[in-house]
């Protein structure tokens, strides 16, 4: 399949495109190049002839209709997205525009290339999305497919957003749309202003770790390129205007997270003191969600999909990864506001 994959730049597109590239598609790599992205991720695959790449930005009409017609894809795998929960609190203007009308003007675009091909069968338009779509749980229950929409933050909000508009462009043009919302992902290429990637960055520089409020904020935590094997499953065996949740039944809190990265490092990088005297209490995030779940029934039963790693072998993975590739992260941790307290608002 030849696959147009936006936001192959940034963290979990890139895994989707090396993935992809290595499972014998075709894939064009359509990014913005914004502070979040990073072209060393698909370094990997740039000389291979399965991939190309296009700068551009998904809001520009002109260009998407420009990049559909030259490449002629079968399908569309939308993960551009501003992503950074803290930076939608001190800016959300940037999330509208990318995350709802970027959506829109790709729906369009995808919409007119698609007509004008004759509505081919098999095209389809994959909307990548998150759990925090629908709000937060408490101490019990998980989201599934039919959760109501409850988003709490100017990110989940703006991607809410964007899920309605795929189902709105599915249901009136008959656009062959489906959809994903996944928990938490962690993995190599993480952007070091992400919680992950914070921990282990700040341990080794032996700095405070912040951790928000009490720390009990529980999350479902996914190896990134489980995530990524899961969307390409979703997108070659997923039921039209189907959407499916992904997750890995790795439910953890915060805290319990900087705690399993620090004995990590004290295993693999030990210092006088244990890492975990480094973590500090910080003021919460406002409005922080206090806990997320997946109900994965759907994808494991329908499409006989699993995870392949638990958190803890994942997490070692990638405690392993930045270990070995402090050139990638060093050279990220210059760009605009990165390393500092944000979302505090
Ligand atoms: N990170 C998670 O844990 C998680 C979980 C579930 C779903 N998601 C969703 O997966 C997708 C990817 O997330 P990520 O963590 O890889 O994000 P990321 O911030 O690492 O990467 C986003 C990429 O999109 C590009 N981009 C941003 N605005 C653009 C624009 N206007 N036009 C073209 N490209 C643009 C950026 O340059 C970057 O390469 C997002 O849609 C996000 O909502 C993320």
């Amino acid at each position: 399949m030849k696959l147009l994959v936006t936001g192959g730049a940034g963290f979990i597109g890139s895994a989707v495109v090396r993935l992809a590239v290595a499972q014998g598609h075709s894939v064009v790599n359509l990014d913005a190049l914004t502070y979040a992205a990073c072209l060393e991720n698909v370094a990997s695959v740039a000389d291979s002839p399965l991939y190309a790449f296009e700068q551009a930005d998904i809001c520009d009409r002109d260009a998407m209709d420009r990049i559909f017609a030259a490449h002629q894809p079968d399908a569309v795998m939308h993960l551009a997205a501003e992503s950074h929960v803290d930076r939608s609190i001190d800016g959300p203007g940037a999330f509208i525009q990318t995350n709802v009308t970027g959506t829109y003007t790709l729906l369009e675009a995808a919409r007119s290339y698609w007509q004008g091909a004759g509505k081919p069968e098999g095209f389809r338009f994959h909307h990548i999305s998150t759990d925090e779509v629908f709000g937060s749980l408490g101490k019990t229950g998980q989201f599934t497919e039919d959760t109501p929409y409850d988003p709490r933050s100017p990110y989940s909000a703006s991607k809410a957003a964007s899920d309605h508009l795929v189902r709105a462009w599915g249901e009136t043009y008959g656009l062959p749309i489906i959809m994903t919302n996944c928990s938490n992902n962690y993995g190599p290429f993480h952007f070091p202003e992400k919680l992950v990637p914070v921990v282990i960055l700040k341990a080794l520089a032996g700095e405070p770790i912040p951790v928000y409020g009490d720390g009990a904020n529980v999350r479902d935590w996914l190896f990134v390129e489980d995530h990524a094997d899961a969307l390409l499953t979703v997108l070659t065996k997923g039921e039209l205007g189907r959407s499916y949740n992904i997750g890995g039944e790795n439910e953890v809190s915060n805290l319990d997270l900087v705690k399993m990265i620090c004995a990590l490092l004290d295993d693999r990088h030990p210092s006088a003191a244990p890492h975990a005297d480094l973590i500090t209490f910080v003021a919460d995030r406002p409005g922080h969600d206090q806990r997320y779940a997946i109900d994965p029934t759907r994808i494991r039963a329908e499409l006989n999909w699993q995870p392949s790693v638990t958190v803890e072998e994942g997490l070692a993975r990638t405690v392993d990864w930045y270990l070995e590739n402090e050139d990638w992260w060093r050279a990220l941790q210059n760009r605009q506001g990165v390393g500092e307290r944000l979302g505090t608002a």
